[in-house]
C-alpha cells in the first residue's frame, strides 16, 4: 500500500530513520499529495526550502551547477539535506522532459517543516530525543522562551507606534 511505502521511505533514509515509530506516523498522516507539472522545477539549487519530499511516481533528476547527479524514482525521499542542515538547496530536482523514461506524471509527498516539525513533530518528543535535538530538557527551553519572550515582543513606545510586518 502507499503508506507502507511511505514509512519504508523514510525508515530508509538515514536523516528520517531517527524518527520513532509514533513520529513516523504522524509525519504520514501530515503527507500532502502534489502532481508535479512537466519541465517545472521542484527544488532550485541555491534557494530556501522548508519541504522534504517523497517520490511517488515517474522520475525525478539530480543535477549540481548543470552536471547530472542522480535519478529519483518511487520511494525515494529528496529535499531533506536543507532541513537537516538549515542550509540553502545543494542541488536542482526537476522532471525533465528528456529525461523522463517513465510514462506516469512525476508526483511527490511533500512534507512542510515550518508548521508540522513544531505542530507534530516535537510535541512527540522524548527527553532524549530533546536532547538530542535542543541540547536541552524540555523545561530549560520553555523556560528560556518565558525568559526571552519579553524582550522581543513587539511594544509601542513614546515615540512611535509598532511597525506590524506580515508573516511572509
Ligand atoms: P536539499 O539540499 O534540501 O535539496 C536538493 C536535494 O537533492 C538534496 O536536499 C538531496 O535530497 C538531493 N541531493 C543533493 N546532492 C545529491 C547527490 N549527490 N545525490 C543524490 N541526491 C542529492
Amino acid at each position: 500500500s502507499e503508506r507502507s511505502l511511505i514509512i519504508k521511505a523514510i525508515q530508509q533514509n538515514d536523516f528520517l530513520n531517527r524518527l520513532d515509530e509514533e513520529q513516523i506516523n504522524m509525519m504520514v498522516e501530515c503527507l500532502s499529495w502534489d502532481e508535479c507539472n512537466q519541465g517545472k522545477v521542484i527544488i532550485r539549487e541555491g534557494s530556501e526550502g522548508d519541504t522534504l519530499y517523497i517520490v511517488a511516481d515517474g522520475e525525478l533528476n539530480v543535477t549540481q551547477a548543470g552536471r547530472y547527479l542522480r535519478t529519483l524514482t518511487r520511494g525515494d525521499v529528496f529535499g531533506e539535506l536543507a532541513i537537516l542542515y538549515n542550509c540553502k538547496r545543494t542541488a536542482t530536482v526537476t522532471d525533465l522532459p528528456h529525461f523522463a523514461k517513465s510514462r506516469n506524471r512525476p508526483s511527490v509527498w511533500t512534507f512542510n517543516r515550518a508548521s508540522e516539525w513544531w505542530d507534530v513533530i516535537v510535541p512527540g518528543f522524548t527527553n532524549t530525543q530533546w536532547l538530542e535535538n535542543f541540547r536541552k530538557s524540555e523545561e530549560t527551553f520553555i523556560h528560556l522562551c518565558n525568559k526571552l519572550r519579553p524582550a522581543m515582543e513587539r511594544r509601542d513606545t513614546n515615540f512611535r507606534v509598532c511597525v506590524l510586518k506580515r508573516k511572509e
